[in-house]
């Protein structure tokens, strides 16, 4: 919980949300492993599987337990079906590509409350299998009941790493994207669904996902938290604006911004195809960019912001089981390129966190300099980022930071935790 909760400014309540959303992943106490329970219907298959039981992929840390643990509140669920454009845009994802869930196996990768896999059951799919290895699964379990869809969909109380399901499926449905698309590095679970279960040539949604940074400008944050100081009941108080330089600005920050605060085109930090990522990119991501300003302003950060696609593999690989050496090192030709306008012919869904598009509860994530820097019209921001998951929690992800403008550069290290 943050110091300044008794503070109550707009910016204020800003700092409270961006608490409650980072609870969503460090929140919560310790269960070990072996206290996650399996539903019922499971059990029985369950106790057949540990006779043979395989080795997981990817052990489940004290963190990930934790994590879990942080999903089994009820407000992350409320806030997350609460946000129309995300559980909308899903619903009319799964509606657009009824024909190929109708009659078809769906495994809903962290169903949370169920609700995606209750729309698949109602766009028609033969069975769901809706995983999560947090207690709301409990709830899953009898939201489905109260809705007459047990036979329909089966909830499994476990990881998608360590949970087993007979079949192969049609359809993985996962909502994995987290702050700045890669935090809580949920989308490695949804890879070892695709490859654990996922047919040749079955739907991945969301099918892709690209993140975006761009420099913005927002005079008005910066007055709100270090300006302030200095003028404070007529007292100089600017003492304090080191001080608080650092406690606003050290960390990333989760906000809503507006197109205007955005100073040129962004560029494509990443883009993921569901149906050919492989866990290895995700590790560490690195790109650079050169951006030159639209308008004369100060430089106040970059903001980085993500949105995803709803498409069939035929739009985009087609081979879901690309060899890991092939993938790897076969950066998609969209990073490190500015994105201009969408181009969407195939009117395509897309779920998208852009400043200029309707809030979701993802806001945009800022990095804010210490000290903002005047830039010209035309002139040139340029420099690099790595993303990195982080070795003490993979959950946590470090940013570092490099630019220059006008003939000076800098360093920013940060970690979204
Ligand atoms: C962002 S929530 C989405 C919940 C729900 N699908 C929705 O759209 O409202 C992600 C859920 O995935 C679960 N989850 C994350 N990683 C998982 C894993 N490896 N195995 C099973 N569940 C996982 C979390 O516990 C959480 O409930």
């Amino acid at each position: 919980m943050y110091s300044n909760m008794g503070y109550s400014n707009g910016h204020h309540q800003q700092q409270e949300r961006v608490t409650t959303h980072r609870d969503r992943v460090r929140r919560g106490g310790r269960r070990s492993r072996e206290s996650l329970r399996v539903s019922e219907h499971q059990q029985q298959q369950q106790q057949q599987q540990q006779q043979t039981e395989r080795k997981p992929t990817t052990p489940c840390t004290d963190f990930d337990v934790a994590y879990f643990h942080s999903y089994a509140h009820v407000g992350i669920h409320e806030e997350m079906i609460k946000d129309r454009v995300r559980t909308d845009t899903y619903r009319a994802a799964i509606m657009q590509h009824q024909s190929s869930i109708e009659g078809k196996v769906v495994v809903d990768v962290g169903c949370g409350t169920g609700i995606l896999s209750i729309f698949c059951a109602q766009a028609g799919a033969k069975r769901v299998y809706a995983v999560d290895a947090s207690d709301i699964a409990v709830q899953a379990s009898e939201v489905v009941k109260a809705n007459n869809l047990s036979d329909k969909v089966i909830v499994l109380h476990g990881r998608v790493e360590d949970v087993e399901i007979d079949e192969e499926v049609d359809v993985i449905i996962s909502e994995w994207m987290g702050y700045m698309l890669l935090y809580e590095s949920m989308l490695g679970s949804v890879i070892t669904a695709r490859d654990r279960w996922l047919k040749r040539g079955g739907l991945i949604l969301p099918s892709t996902a690209t993140l975006y940074m761009a420099p913005v400008t927002h005079p008005d944050r910066y007055g709100e938290s270090i300006d302030f100081w200095r003028n404070v009941y007529g007292i100089d108080m600017s003492a304090m604006m080191s001080l608080a330089k650092q406690c606003a600005f050290e960390e990333p920050c989760v906000e809503t911004i507006m197109g205007e605060n955005v100073l040129t085109w962004p560029h494509v930090v990443k883009h993921v195809d569901c149906y050919s990522v492989q866990i290895e990119e995700l590790e560490s991501i690195t790109t650079s960019f050169n951006f030159k300003s639209m308008m004369r302003a100060p430089l106040h950060g970059f903001a980085f912001w993500f949105d995803v696609e709803f498409s069939g593999p035929a739009i985009s690989t087609i081979n879901n089981h690309v060899p890991s050496v092939i993938a790897s090192s076969n950066n998609h030709p969209m990073d490190g390129f500015q994105k201009k306008k969408r181009a969407n012919p195939n009117e395509t869904l897309v779920l998208s966190t852009a400043p200029e598009d309707p809030p979701t509860h993802w806001q945009q994530t800022l990095i804010y300099f210490y000290d903002p820097i005047e830039v010209e019209q035309d002139q040139q921001i340029e420099g690099s980022v790595i993303l990195s998951q982080s070795k003490e929690n993979a959950r946590f992800m470090n940013i570092h930071l490099e630019y220059a403008s006008g003939g000076r550069s800098f360093v920013k290290e940060s970690v979204m935790r």
